[in-house]
């Protein structure tokens, strides 16, 4: 089995994400770190609670950051993923806490009980695995993998254009967590763009996951919503599965392997820049920057069919 912690703000996207994490047969899910981001932190863990509960599953879960690092906060966009993150549909009551350690204490107490098992997987912001790096720089040598959501290499941005939303909204943590030399694969835009969860997916996997597929269909129609009103897309982008999707699939993705940093300040803010491996450049800080992995492209009809099986 492939252990995993599971670092989100869900999000509508994110819900479908855990929910994978939870059921898959080789995932072991150790945790579910939280962050500010698609909601204010406190409905992130909220969240984060009720979805392990909705699945009859006692998962740990640590709540993060509630801020960006550098940059002034701005408000969750309400109209994406609904006020409460899950498209303002009705919600149980959660039963359960949260541990009283924090996001980044958890991620390093983990990754130091197991070293060399364990493959963080990041789908929100970047502040958690940015502030477990400021606590433990050791930990970039004992995870297994750092698999990220996030980012875009040649497909542009989708909060500005040229900014994905989770390098949007913490630039600074991300280009910590970018550059600092550990096993790392960017799943952006580029591949969760090729990927549309119909409506009709949508029905099937409500079928097969209780109550559980009850939130995630009920909230989809929110998410799905927004998709058609601003991007004529009848459906919606499974973003934050794709993550798990590369981890447990990657022969549905392209990737290559090169030089990766965030551009944290101005119109470009959130920006990833990407230099393939083998090319020289004159700045000479570029080929100073640790290598790694991004996703270039990816299979996106049998991402979903994966996506629909596991649930
Ligand atoms: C990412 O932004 C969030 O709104 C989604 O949950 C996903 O993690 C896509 O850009
Ligand atoms: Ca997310």
């Amino acid at each position: 089995t492939t252990p995993i912690i599971f670092d989100t703000d869900p999000g509508i996207d994110d819900a479908q994400a855990i929910a994978i994490a939870l059921v898959h047969p080789e995932i072991e899910l150790l945790g579910l770190t939280t962050t500010y981001g698609n909601v204010d932190i406190d409905t992130a863990t909220a969240n984060a609670l009720l979805l392990s509960e909705l699945a009859e599953q006692e998962i740990p879960v640590a709540q993060g950051a509630a801020a960006p690092l550098v940059k002034a906060k701005h408000p969750a966009p309400a109209h994406i993923h609904g006020g409460n993150g899950l498209g303002d549909i009705e919600l149980p009551e959660v039963q359960g806490k949260a541990l009283s350690s924090s996001a980044a204490e958890f991620l390093v107490e983990q990754v130091n009980a197991r070293p060399g098992d364990i493959t963080l997987v990041a789908v929100g912001p970047l502040g958690n695995l940015a502030a477990a790096l400021q606590l433990d720089p050791s930990i970039t040598g004992k995870v297994k993998q750092v698999v990220i959501m996030g980012g875009s290499i040649r497909e542009g941005g989708n909060v500005t254009p040229v900014a994905e939303a989770n390098m949007f909204n913490d630039p600074h943590a991300a280009a910590r967590v970018l550059t600092a030399g550990w096993p790392l694969t960017l799943v952006g835009l580029d591949a969760t763009h090729r990927c549309v969860l119909s409506p009709q997916d949508m029905d099937r996997i409500a079928a097969g996951q209780g109550r559980l597929g009850k939130v995630l269909a009920d909230s989809y129609g929110f998410y799905s919503d927004f998709y058609r009103q601003f991007l004529g897309i009848d459906g919606c982008c499974p973003h934050d599965s794709c993550a798990l999707a590369w981890l447990m699939r990657p022969d549905l993705f392209t990737t290559a392997r090169g030089h990766l940093t965030v551009v944290t300040e101005g119109f470009a803010e959130g920006q990833t820049v990407f230099a393939p491996e083998g090319r020289p450049f004159l700045d000479e800080r570029w080929s100073a920057t640790p290598s790694v992995e991004v996703c270039l492209d990816a299979q996106g009809a049998r991402v979903v069919e994966w996506i629909v099986d596991v649930l």
